[in-house]
Order: structure tokens, then sequence, then C-alpha cells
């Protein structure tokens, strides 16, 4: 069995298809997915899906970066309504944090968002699903001026050794890893070993980033497999247990205690 941490099958890249990708996914042994929320017209699709698949399909709450601009007060405010209306939907707030690749316009605002909503998951007891894209100074500042820094992962890591020990510097998080490992110049196999097997989980981030033979096409949850493939090579542990360990920790961190 492999999970998939990170994956966004509900998006309009998948339209009226969503329900045959999920299914393959499952064919291909993906049995559990997570859901992290993108901003608050994503919400009814994302919960639309997780209702066809229950018991494959966790949700996660939160408002994107990226979504963050002047207005971000009232959209906050639908996402927090949102997530105190079904607590028990939720297994982590999702997905959060910083990126100033695109834009650094909002990075005050971002950060107060973020700040905002990793009280939440201190409220909550629940991990967070992080976001970072050429933000990292700034997500270690908010979360060690945090009332105390909740367990999570950083999803779509791509960073050095040195990124891994200075957020570990911080707290216990573990690593999201997708397709950028199977890319041919990325060096992210040789940081693997560092992370560690017992801190590495597997994503898709689907529908970008498919892994290396589908590089630059929609992306799906079953091609994690792949990416899989890779990790497996990388650690030189067998593919089993990379899929063992790898599930393991998304079931440690998100609570995935449903026993399909
Ligand atoms: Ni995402």
């Amino acid at each position: 069995m492999l999970i998939d941490t990170h994956t966004h099958l509900y998006l309009d890249d998948f339209s009226s298809e969503e329900s045959a990708v999920v299914e393959r996914a499952i064919s291909a042994g993906v049995q559990k997915l997570v859901f992290p929320n993108v901003d608050i017209s994503t919400i009814e699709p994302m919960r639309k899906l997780h209702d066809c698949f229950p018991d494959n399909i966790f949700m996660a709450m939160g408002l994107h970066p990226t979504e963050v601009d002047g207005a971000w007060g009232d959209t906050l405010g639908v996402v927090e309504k949102e997530l105190i209306k079904h607590r028990n939907d939720y297994i982590a707030i999702g997905e959060i944090g910083i990126d100033l690749y695109w834009d650094k316009t909002y990075k005050d605002q971002q950060m107060e968002v973020f700040s905002i909503q990793v009280e939440w998951a201190n409220k909550y007891n629940l991990p967070i699903i992080i976001h970072c894209r050429e933000g990292l100074s700034e997500v270690l500042e908010v979360l060690k001026n945090a009332s105390s820094v909740p367990t999570g992962v950083f999803h779509s890591f791509g960073g050095t050794i040195e990124d891994v020990e200075a957020i570990r510097s911080i707290g216990d998080f573990y690593f999201g890893i997708n397709g950028i490992v199977t890319f041919k110049n990325s060096k992210l196999k040789n940081v693997l070993p560092a992370i560690g097997a017992d801190r590495i989980l597997l994503e898709t981030d689907s529908p970008y980033l498919a892994p290396v033979p589908y590089r630059g096409k929609r992306n799906e949850s079953s091609y994690i497999v792949k990416t899989a493939q890779t990790v497996s090579e990388a650690l030189d542990i067998p593919f089993e247990k990379v899929a063992e360990l790898t599930s393991e920790n998304a079931e440690r961190l998100f609570k995935l205690n449903n026993n399909l």
C-alpha cells in the first residue's frame, strides 16, 4: 500500500474524470489519499469527491499562501468557519505557508495568515501541511514565534541538507517527496539519506510535478509508484519496504487509523 499525502484530484484539471482518477490510484495500490484545500472555491469540490470515497480520501483545511491578498481577513474567516463546522472531517491544517516565488507583494500578509493557521493547529491539535517556496526563513520565523510548534510536513520538499537541519532545529517535521526527485538534474536524491526513511512522506502534488516518464503531463496519484521507485533506489531499500515505511509515517503523522 502507498499513501499519496498531497494531491488535488478535485481541481478543474480533472473535470468529470475525478472518480476515474481516484479509482486508478486505488488500483495502483494507493489506498489512501490526502487532499489539502487551496482556497474557498475548492472546499465544495474537495468535499464532494471525498464523499464518493470516504474510506480512501482524507482532507485538510487551510488557505494556500498564493491565495492571500488584501482581502485575506474575509477569506480566512470562511475557511475557519468551514473548519469549525466540519471539525471531525479534517486531519490537518493545510495547505498553508509562504510562497514568494510568484509574488512578494503580500509577504507580510502571508506571514500573518500562516501564523494564524499555525495557531489553529495548536488549538485543534492537528498537524500542518506546509507549502514553502522561496520562503524558508519566513516559514521558520513564523514557527519560532508560534505559541508552540505543531508537527507537520514540509510538502514538495526540494531543499538541501542544510535546509533539513534548519527545519529540524525548529521542530519534528516530515518531508513530502514528489516527482521532483525523479527529475534528471535533481540533487534531491542525495538529500534523502539525511532525511531518513522514518521522516519521508510520498506525495504527487497532482496535477503538478508529474514524475519521469510523465514529466510535463498532468500528474495523478497512481504515478506515485514512480516516485516510490526512485526513493527506493536512493535509499537502497526495497520498494515494498519504502511503501511500508512511508505509509507508516503518513499514518503516524495524520492519525489515519481507519484500517482498510
Ligand atoms: Ni498543494
